[in-house]
């Protein structure tokens, strides 16, 4: 069996799929849609605990949350102990379920700031990290580490022995070293061993695009669960497809109809969020994924790009889906 609950800590998850915190996607609108299909828990977009600390009224946007935005994890990054735990007083009674330390951003900023994927070089401060959020709070105190710098210093364990021993309650690992970025492959083999050594439950990260894929993770790591990140943004539709054939279900993919009906949805959840004109413009990073492969959706890309009104967009939809139908 695939799909089963997990616990972390105090926190009772109804199952074992994860929404990866993804920084300039994970927004309230867009997590509300994803959790729709049956996603465990899923993350708001990492926050910087130095934002919190100097301005505040700014970074705090990245927690706005509805009652049904749950399970929630909030995603803190940061270079110490200290900050971290400063950042982190100013949130703590915040409505959220879970705080995740990013240990595995490599965004060149973050990593000048000795956040992120530096924290890799620095299992001691990872431990403090972990032990003062620990005695700070109930709630779980979780991890998100990459397998280690470069390949000549991957150190996955030395870091998930120093995080156990300050008391986290999971870790996830996206096996790829600090220096790989996004090339290369994610080492899965990284993950089964973490899994092997763990008394914590171990969530595999990394090149989970299909339901094999996520099949296929489970499967060759035994992981506790997975977390899906970039393959959510190539089609948001993954987690219900994960879901139905985890399930042994046959899954049909929706067709143009309700792919139009949930980019619709998901582009209105937006405009309602943040205003029209920020809203569409913020939506033209999503519309790929709903209609890739689609014939003609080049041409109506570019008239979205045009397209500053909810109503524009919903008509340019609509023309097309009249188009195709007349067409194909
Ligand atoms: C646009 C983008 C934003 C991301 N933002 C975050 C983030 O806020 N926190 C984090 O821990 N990882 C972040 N990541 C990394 C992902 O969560 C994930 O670990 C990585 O993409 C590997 O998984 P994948 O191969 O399934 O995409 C981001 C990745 C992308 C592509």
């Amino acid at each position: 069996m695939y799909l089963k609950p997990i616990k972390i800590g105090s926190l009772q998850l109804k199952s074992n799929i994860f929404i990866a915190p993804l920084a300039g996607y994970t927004n309230l609108p867009t997590r509300l849609l994803y959790r729709t299909q049956g996603a465990a828990i899923a993350y708001a977009e990492m926050i910087s605990a130095e934002g919190l600390n100097y301005s505040f009224n700014k970074s705090v946007k990245l927690l706005d949350s509805y009652s049904y935005d749950e399970p929630l994890g909030v995603q803190l990054f940061g270079a110490n102990a200290q900050r971290i735990l400063l950042a982190f007083l100013k949130i703590k009674d915040f409505k959220f379920d879970l705080v995740d330390i990013n240990c595995g951003c490599s965004v060149k900023k973050i990593i000048k700031s000795d956040s992120g994927a530096s924290l890799l070089r620095k299992p001691e401060e990872i431990y403090k990290i972990i032990s003062i959020l620990k005695q700070n709070t109930d709630k779980p105190v979780t991890l998100k580490i990459r397998s280690g710098w470069d390949n000549q210093s991957i150190n996955f364990m030395e870091i998930f022995d120093s995080a156990l021993q300050a008391g986290a309650n999971l870790i996830t690992l996206h096996p790829r070293t600090k220096s790989m970025l996004f090339g290369g492959k994610a080492n899965w083999e990284h993950i089964k061993i973490l899994k092997q050594k763990s008394s914590i439950p171990v969530i595999g990260n990394g090149d989970i695009f299909t339901a094999g894929d996520a099949k296929k993770m489970f499967d060759e790591t035994n992981c506790d669960g997975i977390m899906l990140a970039r393959g959510l943004i190539n089609n948001p539709f993954l987690v219900e497809e994960i879901i139905a054939i985890l399930e042994g279900k046959t899954y049909i993919q929706p067709c143009l109809e309700q792919r139009i009906q949930v980019l619709l949805t998901h582009c209105k959840g937006l405009v309602d969020y943040i205003g029209e004109q920020k809203g569409i413009i913020e939506f033209r990073k999503y519309f790929a994924g709903y209609l890739k492969g689609f014939p003609e959706v080049k041409r109506l890309r570019e008239k979205l790009n045009q397209i500053l009104s909810y109503k524009e967009l919903e008509s340019a939809i609509i023309e097309y889906e009249k188009f195709r139908k007349n067409n194909f």
